[in-house]
């Protein structure tokens, strides 16, 4: 496969959750690609939208939830309104979850060879031998140790169980693993840990991920393209080094700004304002009622996403020819 290859592409995508009081639009015109063993990060405050677009590229949006409009490729194909059934084979042959709380969604009362037995068993036939070499074999690539094989996971660590779900999610041999907020419920030793195995085994089996969190210290040592979402709404896009090294948007400022520094105490910028009800969002730019840059032309549509350099793009007035 070339290296440039798209093998997952989002396109215009909107999402939807119809609520008795209304329509939250919690994903606009979302726009995304991730590429042959590029990790993308997805970055954004709590509630803009960053599970729903993952649950979207899985077709898993749950109702009242719903895909109103746009497009998910895998290898070129669009997976939209396919059947369950064609479902089904695209999405453990192509696409695998670490789902957000996933150390907490291991069943208490298997043991951890059962539950990653029947993970695989479910799409695969296997011998009863086979299946606990591959089992044994998943662990150790995970960094965990055998006798984790017999254990339930409440024998295990925060980090020991999230390692055990990163296994269950490469049981399969995926080309792109979603991981949501992997490492969000861990202590930061462990994080790291966790997030070390991600990359081992992303280097090992030459998968592709998207890597969700809001830990902007943690994505830049992880990520090759960030994504900053705010309010249901790509704001900007980019190559990890020119996300860092020039913030275009705004929003996108903020978030680095407020990475903690013991050198340099700052004020917890980002914390000011919050984010209108998405049931109602205004008409102009999303960020328009906490942005520092705001002028009245912010207030007539969104943004088009300009490229501002190589694949880094903002949805930003402020950078458009005028
Ligand atoms: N089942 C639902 N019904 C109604 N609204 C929902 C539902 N699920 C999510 N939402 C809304 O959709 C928006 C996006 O939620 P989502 O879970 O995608 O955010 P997120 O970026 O993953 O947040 P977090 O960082 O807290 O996990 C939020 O405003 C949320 O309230
Ligand atoms: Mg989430």
């Amino acid at each position: 496969m070339a290296a440039n290859e798209k093998i997952l592409e989002v396109l215009d995508l909107h999402v939807q959750y119809f609520t008795p009081r209304g329509a939250v639009k919690a994903a606009n015109a979302v726009n995304l690609y991730v590429k042959a063993g590029e990790i993308v990060g997805l970055v954004g405050e709590s509630g803009c939208g960053k599970t729903t677009v993952a649950m979207a590229i899985l077709q898993m949006v749950q109702p009242p939830g719903r895909i109103v409009k746009g497009e998910i490729r895998i290898n070129g194909h669009n997976i939209v309104n396919l059947s369950e059934a064609e479902l089904r084979k695209v999405r453990w042959r192509e696409l695998a979850l670490i789902p957000q709380g996933a150390m907490n969604s291991l069943n208490p009362v298997l043991r951890i060879r059962e539950q990653m037995g029947d993970a695989i068993q479910a799409h695969e036939a296997i011998s009863a031998r086979d299946l606990k070499a591959r089992v044994l074999s998943l662990l150790n690539d995970v960094g965990l140790p055998e006798r984790v094989y017999n254990m339930y996971p409440h024998e295990l660590s925060g980090g020991m169980k999230q390692r055990v779900c990163i296994a269950m999610a490469v049981a399969l041999n995926p080309a792109i693993i979603i991981a949501d907020e992997p490492t969000s419920a861990l202590d930061v030793v462990v994080q790291r840990v966790v997030a070390q195995t991600l990359l081992d085994v992303k280097k090992r089996l030459g998968v592709s991920m998207i890597m969700i969190g809001h830990d902007m210290g943690l994505q830049a040592q992880m990520v090759d393209r960030v994504a900053v979402m705010y309010a249901g709404n790509m704001v900007e896009v980019g190559p990890v080094e020119s996300i860092f090294a020039q913030p275009l948007h705004p929003y996108t400022q903020l978030l680095i700004e407020s990475i903690p520094s013991i050198r340099e105490r700052k004020p917890l910028k980002v914390t000011e304002g919050l984010t209108h009800d998405l049931r109602n969002p205004p008409t102009g730019c999303c960020f328009q009622f906490r942005c520092p840059r705001v002028e009245p032309r912010c207030l007539q549509a969104q943004p088009a996403m300009i490229e501002a350099g190589p694949e880094h793009l903002v949805s930003c007035i402020h950078y458009q020819a005028r």
